[in-house]
């Protein structure tokens, strides 16, 4: 099991139900919550924030500012309250910052902390220590600040001496928004004018709130430009529910003919709902309800009626737009008639598991033809599924793919390692046993 001693074992035991529906509501957006705390610290005055994600990552974000002396509070279910004083006003952290299994959570506080005049140090769990720094140490260094990491600056845990930043232009080798994010946000305490360019757009969730907090991000192509020096304003805001979090709800519903369900609120930034096109395709019927804008961001009821889905092709210019969602999709492409290629998802193998693997050892547990490529996943439909025992391998999203897959097979299927889940999605099973009470979803704790 993975990070074992870290966190207890816990697993799901569960089945097909007889049915699946009703009208739910996902916790809040992960992206924007952490953006929405960082932001609040960086700026001058109250930032109410509502619906923030309270999962293990989010936390781990406001730890870190607390840490670095931030004044955030908490009222009621969700509701956060940061009281900025600008980013001078921040100071040295007496102990590293433990970002968990938060890679947004480190890499965007590397950019922020590349601006700081003091030393801090930026630590996380066995999987976020084996994941890819040099995207970040790169451009923060060319910017001025001074950074340390395992392995030549390759690994966490990352020290970080700030200092006086200029601004620069920089490509990045990947379209990745915690890179992206981590440029722009040492570019808003340069001097000058920063511009990150991408491969392919990733989401701009930090591009949209630092024009909410009073300073223009500009948009020309691939390319986004800040001006250094200028002065955040708090503001109020609402996270809306995270679309990578609705997406198991969606390919539970949208793969079972006769199945129905609303999850209200969510998110539906087009930078982030590559997932329900690749639906559509494949035959799903999802419609966006009474679209409406919070803080600069789309926000959509989603009505999911069920089908027989059949495979498609996922090229590799769609992947930034759905690249948490894989794994719901892979089990909607299970559950597909034909085969689906996902192309393009080399980034796959380096998030909180090496995703292209884990999808193609679990999956072919339940009896999914699954081949995994350098940067690619060939999946075969094969509806039903057998039952059997399958691993989360720490991760939280390969865990809820697990589950919803469990949906659909013959036999009752033991997920493992789910405590990873509370990661981003606290209450994930709970919400299941209430659309699909049929499923029978039950958490045990292993002896181990
Ligand atoms: C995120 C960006 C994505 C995504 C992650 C959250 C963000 O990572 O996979 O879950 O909030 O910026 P990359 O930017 O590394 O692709």
């Amino acid at each position: 099991m993975t990070n074992p001693g870290e966190r207890p074992v816990r697993s799901w035991i569960l089945h097909a139900p007889d049915r699946i529906e009703g009208s739910i509501r996902v916790p809040g957006d992960k992206s924007i919550s952490h953006r929405s705390a960082i932001l609040g610290a960086m700026a001058h005055g109250p930032t109410e924030i509502q619906g923030f994600l309270r999962g293990e990552d989010c936390l781990a974000t406001l730890r870190a500012l607390r840490a670095l002396g931030a004044e955030i509070t908490e009222s009621g279910e969700g509701c956060i309250h940061v009281l900025g004083r600008g980013p001078e006003a921040l100071c040295e952290p007496d102990t590293i910052l433990d970002a968990g299994n938060s890679g947004t959570t480190l890499r965007l506080l590397a950019g922020l902390l590349a601006g700081r005049p003091f030393l801090s140090v930026l630590a996380g769990d066995a999987s976020l220590r084996g994941r890819p720094m040099r995207r970040v140490v790169d451009p923060l260094t060319a910017m001025g600040a001074t950074l340390w990491g395992r392995a030549g600056g390759q690994y966490p845990p990352l020290a970080i001496r700030g200092g006086e930043l200029r601004g620069i232009a920089w490509t990045t080798p990947v379209p990745s928004a915690q890179v992206k994010s981590a440029i722009l946000l040492a570019g808003v305490q340069a001097s000058g004018e920063t511009h990150v360019t991408e491969p392919l757009l990733s989401r701009d969730h930090t591009e949209r709130m630092l024009t909410a907090f009073g300073l223009l991000a500009r948009r020309q192509g691939r390319t986004v430009s800040i001006s250094g020096k200028g002065r955040m304003r708090g503001i109020p805001l609402v996270v809306p529910g995270d679309i990578s979090s609705a997406a198991f709800f969606l390919v539970a519903v949208a793969a079972r003919p006769g199945a129905e369900i609303l999850i209200q609120d969510v998110g539906v930034n087009p930078t982030r709902t590559g997932s329900l096109e690749v639906l559509r395709r494949m035959g799903a019927s999802i419609t966006e309800e009474h679209v409406r804008a919070e803080a600069g961001e789309p926000v959509a009821d989603l009505h999911v009626r069920g089908a027989q889905l059949h495979g498609t092709t996922i090229e590799a210019e769609l992947i930034p737009r759905l690249i948490d969602e894989v794994p719901a999709l892979a089990v909607a492409a299970a559950l597909a008639e034909g085969e689906t290629f996902i192309s393009g998802g080399a980034e796959l193998r380096v998030k909180e598991v090496d995703r292209l693997a884990a999808l193609a050892g679990e999956l072919s547990k339940l009896g999914i033809p699954v081949a995994a490529g350098q940067d690619s996943l060939c999946i075969t439909g094969a509806h039903p599924l057998r039952g059997g025992v399958v691993q989360s391998r720490g991760d939280h999203r390969m865990a809820m793919a697990l589950a919803i897959a469990a949906l659909f097979a013959q036999e009752e299927v033991r997920v493992e390692d789910v405590a990873c889940v509370d990661t981003s999605f606290p209450g994930f099973a709970r919400l299941l046993a209430e659309v699909a009470p049929g499923c029978g979803i039950q958490e045990i704790t292993d002896a181990n």
